[in-house]
């Protein structure tokens, strides 16, 4: 580890007068805070032009004065911070944290208050929060609405979602800034959101290209009890503005000194893939929290589950309520209506299919009681995490998975009932760990009860971030879905091995992604930490799978497989069923062997919404995988492969589209050839519309 920290201090009154400027390391990026008229503002440029133009920072709180006028500038520190460090997993082996940082100290003279604006800059962008010393003044305070100011200098062209306090699963649209207002309509699908909204309001992480060619991201990191951070526009001046999530009435978080916001980041450059590779999220984060981290371990998993999401069969084991408490249920009574695939010769099957083909873990859902009464209404019949399905021997089945080195990957619906859940869950992580499970796919589908608090509010927050380190204790993964976007706390809490947080390939199946959706992801979603995309969907054509269903995935064969690199996770489903599998074995074998964890990552070419090209090179070895994912219109590729050893050989074998495959009538059409090859080769390579291309390269 190289490390150096220097601290100048400055007094302040050689200061007051002019704007504090801090630079990123190389001098790019520029920084000026200032405090203009008692009111704190900041500004950013990069190569000398302008990202951020002057922007006002404050809070609002309930019943007490605002901190957002009435500053004077008390003091300024300056230091510099250059360190690597090494993720328990992730893209690549180092990653340098590397800033400048300003902290410019206000006081509130007519309060006597605190409040220190705290600026990290780096080579690829900048975040800053709100710091709260301890004070006589400021002890304990409730934030009415942070009035962060994000100021364009344009109309920019965005891919964005629909803000919304309960869903983040929609679809991107692009547009200009100007045209959202009467896009939004159109941007919020049957998903609806259950809240009001802004017509201007859109989720982060937020990406942005200007005119002059800067591609500008706006998200958050560290997000810890506090809420979750949505953008509204001032679409005449272009002025996005913090619109936090509100809690169940209304407040929007509570705060008690010494406290700090989240982070707010801006990420810019004039090149698209920096956007892909930059690691400032996870940098604005806390090193790892846990002394040993070894049980910590990337996976790769097929389940029960596109069974019920794409097949129409059932979680629940019975229409029926047995009409008994939960703790002498008498399943004896009621009659099973005979489609639970979480019955014990399919979970088999699955474990067959597992170990045949090296897969790490079986998730199953609908293993355990309480989908008949989905939000516990009757009260005494609710989800407790323990209690099996009859046709669910969770015993035999976990013994049977361990003979065959497979692993049981447990699965949490909590319906919206958190409370529910947390009384249950030191118990549910028990059973986990007597049979041997160590990972958990949670869920959090619905409308939260009792209080109808939102799923990116405070309150939740501190439930995904307790429901993690309560699962450490007991050294299980989580992958949780529903819950509030990433914000990089996967480096400070690496058991959060996965989230979902935006729509997965399960929306393929309901009504189907945009073909551009892998290829916006990475630029947004992913910003904050993985997601359990649940790729590798062979079957497009979903009425052959379910002739009630009015999905159909769009995306090729092969573009499927180049999800397992173009879509960052340690945590990686092989979504489909074994039988389409099996008919596909020889296209199969890329997901096979696809690596999970990586040593080193290069982004080769990216654009948002048109196309992404990664490589990777696997964790302790030698292997490289690439992946290529295109929108509707395709995408070309003069591939350098100077990424390789220089003077080593390696065998390629690429799986393309073939020449007359697309996304819509032609989806499984793929050619898969082998090559001999070395750094200095160069490969054409033709993406479909809707398609793509994954190779792999291993020494010869
Ligand atoms: C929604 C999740 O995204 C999906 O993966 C899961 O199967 C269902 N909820 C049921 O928990
Ligand atoms: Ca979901």
């Amino acid at each position: 580890m190289n490390r150096y920290y220097i601290t100048f201090l400055f007094s302040a009154a050689a200061l007051c007068a002019a704007a504090e400027e801090i630079k990123s390391p190389d001098g790019k990026i520029t920084v000026n805070v200032d405090v203009k008229d008692g009111v704190p503002e900041y500004s950013m440029t990069f190569d000398g032009k302008t990202v951020i133009k002057p922007s006002s920072l404050g809070l609002e709180l309930v019943n007490d004065k605002d901190l957002m006028s009435g500053f004077e500038i008390a003091g300024i520190k300056t230091t510099s911070f250059d360190e690597t460090w090494q993720p328990v997993w992730g893209e690549t082996k180092d990653i340098r944290n590397n800033y400048n940082q300003l902290v410019v100290e206000l006081r509130q003279p007519s309060t006597e208050r605190l409040m220190n604006l705290c600026f990290r800059v780096y080579d690829d962008g900048m975040g800053f929060r709100y710091e709260f010393p301890q004070q006589p003044n400021l002890t304990y305070f409730v934030v009415k609405d942070e009035h962060s100011q994000f100021a364009m200098d344009g109309d920019h062209t965005a891919w964005w979602i629909a803000g919304d306090y309960d869903t983040q699963e929609y679809d991107y649209t692009e547009s200009r800034l100007s045209e959202i207002r009467k896009l939004m309509d159109g941007a919020i699908d049957g998903n609806a959101s259950q809240t009001q909204f802004s017509p201007t309001g859109v989720q982060t992480s937020l990406q942005m290209k200007t005119d002059n060619g800067l591609y500008i991201n706006l998200h958050e990191a560290a997000l810890v009890d506090y809420s979750c951070m949505h953008l509204n526009l001032d679409d005449k001046n272009m002025v996005f503005e913090s619109w936090l999530t509100p809690d169940a009435i209304g407040n929007k978080a509570y705060m008690q000194a010494p406290t700090h916001t989240p982070w707010r980041t801006v990420m810019v450059s004039d090149d698209a893939r920096d956007m892909l590779s930059s690691n400032l999220i996870l940098n604005l984060n806390e090193p790892c929290a846990y002394e040993d981290t070894s049980w910590i371990k990337p996976v790769k998993y097929v389940g029960v589950w596109w069974e019920m999401i794409g097949g129409g069969k059932e979680w629940s084991y019975t229409y029926d309520l047995p009409s008994v408490k939960l703790d002498s249920l008498d399943y004896s009574k009621t009659k099973p209506h005979g489609r639970h695939p979480a019955n014990n010769e399919n979970v088999k099957k699955y474990i067959d299919f597992a170990a045949e083909h090296g897969f790490d873990q079986v998730l199953v859902e609908g293993w355990n009681i309480g989908w008949e009464d989905w939000f516990g209404k009757s009260k005494d019949y609710v989800f407790d995490f323990q209690t099996p399905y009859p046709d669910f021997d969770i015993k035999m089945l976990n013994d049977y998975a361990h003979s065959k080195g497979v692993r049981l990957m447990m699965h949490h619906e909590t319906s919206g009932s958190v409370r529910n859940y947390e009384r249950h869950m030191e118990k549910a992580y028990d059973l986990m760990n007597k049979y041997g499970y160590n990972a958990v796919k949670s869920g959090y589908v619905g409308n939260m009860i009792p209080r109808g608090e939102h799923h990116y509010g405070q309150w939740l927050n501190n439930h995904y971030l307790y429901a993690v380190t309560e699962a450490a204790k007991h050294k299980i993964m989580v992958n949780a879905h529903e819950a509030v976007r990433p914000t990089g706390l996967c480096r400070t809490y690496p058991n959060l091995i996965g989230n979902e947080s935006a729509r997965g390939t399960e929306y393929e199946s309901f009504s189907g992604n945009k073909p551009s959706h892998t290829t916006v992801l990475p630029f947004t979603r992913l910003q904050g930490g993985p997601m359990d995309y649940t790729p590798g969907i062979f079957e497009m054509d979903m009425k052959k799978v379910n002739p009630n269903s009015k999905g159909h995935v769009n995306s090729t064969l092969a573009r499927q497989l180049a999800l397992y690199v173009t879509m960052y996770s340690p945590l990686q489903m092989a979504a489909d069923v074994p039988e389409v599998y099996n008919r596909f074995l020889d296209a199969f074998q890329f997901i096979k062997d696809v690596a999970v964890d990586w040593d080193d990552s290069r982004y080769l070419e990216a654009e948002p919404g048109r196309y992404i090209v990664v490589a990777r090179k696997a964790k302790g070895k030698d292997d490289w995988f690439v992946g290529c994912t295109a929108n509707e219109d395709g995408h070309t590729s003069t591939l350098s492969l100077d990424f390789l050893d220089k003077g080593r050989k390696y065998e390629a074998v690429i799986y393309a589209d073939a020449p007359d495959a697309n996304y819509k009538d032609n989806p499984q059409a793929y050619v898969i050839s082998k090559k001999k090859v070395t750094s200095k080769d160069k490969l054409k390579m033709k993406a479909a519309p809707g398609g793509g291309y994954a190779i792999s390269l291993k020494p010869l």
